[in-house]
């Protein structure tokens, strides 16, 4: 089967595992169920959940049954990008090609959107882990990967560096920001899959974290040279705001020659996962030439 067929199944079965999930909330407010399910069923190119199918499907594992966190992963993701998009914190006006939750349902309910999102993500997790160790194991992995020392450490860490001149800070911050805003959240996914398969979890954390570092050079780049319409936010707007971007550390022609030297990184790591990393290889190479 070939990489966008099989892509697109992995995107169909998250889609389809999310729409159940969000007639399954039931909020007790309509304005909160509408707010979740604008920004949940908005598209985005469901990356995380695509990684986490794969990385089981390469571990010879069904992916068919494990649709409950695949639901978690977007959920923690989406909270965390209404949140990021709040003018508290990156202030921007559009999200998957549309209008930030904040725009259409105010900042209260985008907040609690939010929440509501990271606490369903938990109820999700806790209710998987009945099934045994291994799904203990996973949940912990995504629990720290959104935590106090994964994503939200990051989003913390680029706020407190939004601003400041280069020579106050630099790479060193700027690695700090991109492996735990970003990175933790692309390599949990797959460490999970390892979890469940009880296989390689050292191997997989290396390649996931390689890949959550390219895509957050990529995500920097695209800010700076994408198309709006295609990438589906603001550009620009990491320059205006001074955030510490790898365009701002190393300038655009760096960047982009970091991010081959990534790709190259992530391949020769995922080399190492005794395992069919076939569809993986190519999706490494894809995220690294992505337009959106
Ligand atoms: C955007 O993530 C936020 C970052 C961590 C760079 P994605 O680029 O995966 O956004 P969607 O889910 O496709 O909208
Ligand atoms: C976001 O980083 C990381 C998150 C935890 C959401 P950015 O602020 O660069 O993401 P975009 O560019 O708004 O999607
Ligand atoms: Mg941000
Ligand atoms: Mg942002
Ligand atoms: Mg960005």
């Amino acid at each position: 089967m070939n990489y966008q067929t099989k892509y697109e199944e992995y995107r169909l079965f998250t889609e389809t595992a999310l729409k159940q999930a969000v007639s399954d909330m039931q909020c007790h407010t309509q304005i909160l169920q509408e707010s979740i399910s604008y920004s949940l069923m908005a598209g985005g190119k469901r990356i995380r959940p695509v990684l986490f199918l794969a990385m089981l499907d390469a571990l010879g594992i069904d992916y068919r049954k494990e649709q409950a966190f695949a639901v978690a992963i977007e959920c923690i993701h989406t909270y965390s990008l209404i949140h990021d998009d709040l003018p508290a914190m990156d202030n921007d006006d559009f999200r998957r090609g549309k209008p930030s939750n904040h725009k259409v349902f105010g900042e209260a309910n985008a907040i609690l959107a939010g929440d509501g999102l990271l606490s369903y993500a938990f109820e999700v997790l806790i209710g998987e882990c009945y099934k045994g160790v291994r799904y203990v194991n996973a949940s912990k992995t995504l629990a720290a990967a959104a935590g106090l020392q994964g994503m939200v450490a990051g989003q913390s860490a680029d706020l407190l560096h939004s601003g400041k001149p280069i020579g106050e800070v630099g790479e060193k911050e700027l690695q700090m920001i991109h492996f735990h805003k970003t990175a933790d959240l692309i390599a949990a996914p797959l460490v999970m899959a390892a979890n469940l398969a009880e296989k390689h979890e050292e191997e997989v954390r290396a390649f996931g974290l390689s890949l959550g570092y390219l895509f957050q050079i990529t995500d920097d780049i695209l800010d700076e040279t994408g198309k709006a319409e295609e990438v589906g936010k603001t550009l620009g707007k990491d320059k205006t705001e001074g955030k510490l971007t790898c365009v701002k550390v190393y300038g655009l022609e760096k960047a982009m020659r970091l991010s081959r030297e990534m790709t190259e990184n992530c391949l020769s790591l995922l080399r190492k996962i005794d395992a069919d990393t076939s569809f993986l290889e190519q999706l490494v190479i894809n995220l690294s030439n992505r337009n959106k």
